[in-house]
């Protein structure tokens, strides 16, 4: 018999007969945000790679996510569909560097953005997301000396919303970076009626633009619950699709940075494809692997966020 069937379904069957649960992140492509088991920001997927009873994980998403995950199982298999899904925010913080950093402000418990390498996670106090990085901050003492590493942009943000004085470390992401506030404010007055959306890893004088800032969950949230029916979007373009789903009846447009420009697709994210997650399946390839050691030492801080979070109750 002609074998005639769709990567999308090959996946689906392999999926099943593997027992594999597939996360993906909001700013993967569509069809692969379609075939996940599970769709989130990356403190919602870090929860649901920490629940699941299935044998194998595959994690749609870049390098860091993925390292996340093998953190939280250390017995479960953990694959991504590309191992040079990396990220530039991660990638900014470099293992020696950060040590050497770190020594120079005794007293200061570090916080750390998941953003960042599970090396980087083992030097950390208590890791954050975006989703719950300012309400982390908040449940410690007012006179408590921190560093907050490696997102410069996420930890200048706290420092405003808070009137805190966290030592930052000078990383960045290189797709919400690009985006100026002179472009920003030119789409603004070209959409008078629409609502400014962005996310916290955005430069600081985009942020002080915006009518809301927050995680991609937050802001998911946020044009759900709004009466508002246009959106300017300061984020991964990924987030469009979700977005569009819920919201079929409301407009959405990217902010970029220039009158034509893909910026704000992240390289890396983007590296994954259909084919690639299907090659991930038949081969279970390609696997995180992880030190015994780095996996306790970087387990300590997740595990301090996801208690946190569920004290506050950000997550259940
Ligand atoms: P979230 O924590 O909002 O999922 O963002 C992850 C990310 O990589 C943002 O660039
Ligand atoms: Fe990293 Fe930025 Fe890509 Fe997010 S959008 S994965 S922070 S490079």
């Amino acid at each position: 018999m002609k074998e005639d069937i769709s990567i999308r379904e090959k996946i689906l069957k392999l999926k099943e007969q593997k027992d594999v649960l597939i996360l993906g992140h909001y700013y993967q492509i569509p069809e692969i945000q379609d075939i996940s088991d599970f769709v989130g920001d990356s403190l919602n997927l870090a929860q649901k790679a920490k629940e699941t009873t299935k044998k194998i994980i595959l994690f749609c998403g870049v390098h860091f996510m993925g390292e996340t995950a093998k953190i939280l199982n250390p017995d479960k298999k953990v694959i991504i569909p590309d191992m040079n899904a990396g990220c530039s925010l991660a990638d900014s913080c470099k293992y020696t560097e950060f040590k050497e950093f770190k020594s120079k402000y005794p007293n200061h418990i570090v916080i750390s953005y998941v953003n960042c390498s599970a090396e980087i996670k083992t030097l950390s106090d208590i890791i954050c997301t975006s989703g719950n990085a300012l309400q982390i901050v908040n449940s410690l003492p007012k006179e408590q000396k921190i560093i907050f590493a490696p997102d410069k942009n996420l930890g200048g943000y706290i420092n405003r919303m808070t009137g805190r004085n966290m030592v930052l470390y000078n990383g960045s992401c290189e797709v919400h970076e690009q985006l100026t506030s002179e472009y920003t404010l030119k789409m603004k007055r070209e959409n008078p009626d629409a609502i400014l959306i962005a996310h916290p890893e955005c430069n600081d004088a985009v942020s002080k633009l915006a009518d809301y800032v927050g995680s991609t969950q937050g802001m998911i949230k946020y044009v759900k619950e709004s009466k508002n029916k246009k959106f300017l979007v300061a984020t991964e373009s990924g987030i469009l699709h979700k977005l569009q789903q819920d919201n079929p009846d409301k407009e959405f447009i990217v902010v970029t940075s220039s009158e034509s420009c893909a910026c704000n697709d992240c390289r890396h994210m983007k590296l994954n494809t259909m084919e690639k997650v299907l090659y991930s399946l038949e081969n279970e390839e390609y696997e995180i692997k992880l030190s015994e050691q780095t996996i306790i030492n970087a387990r300590k801080p997740i595990e301090k966020m996801l208690s946190i979070s569920k004290k506050l109750g950000i997550i259940k």
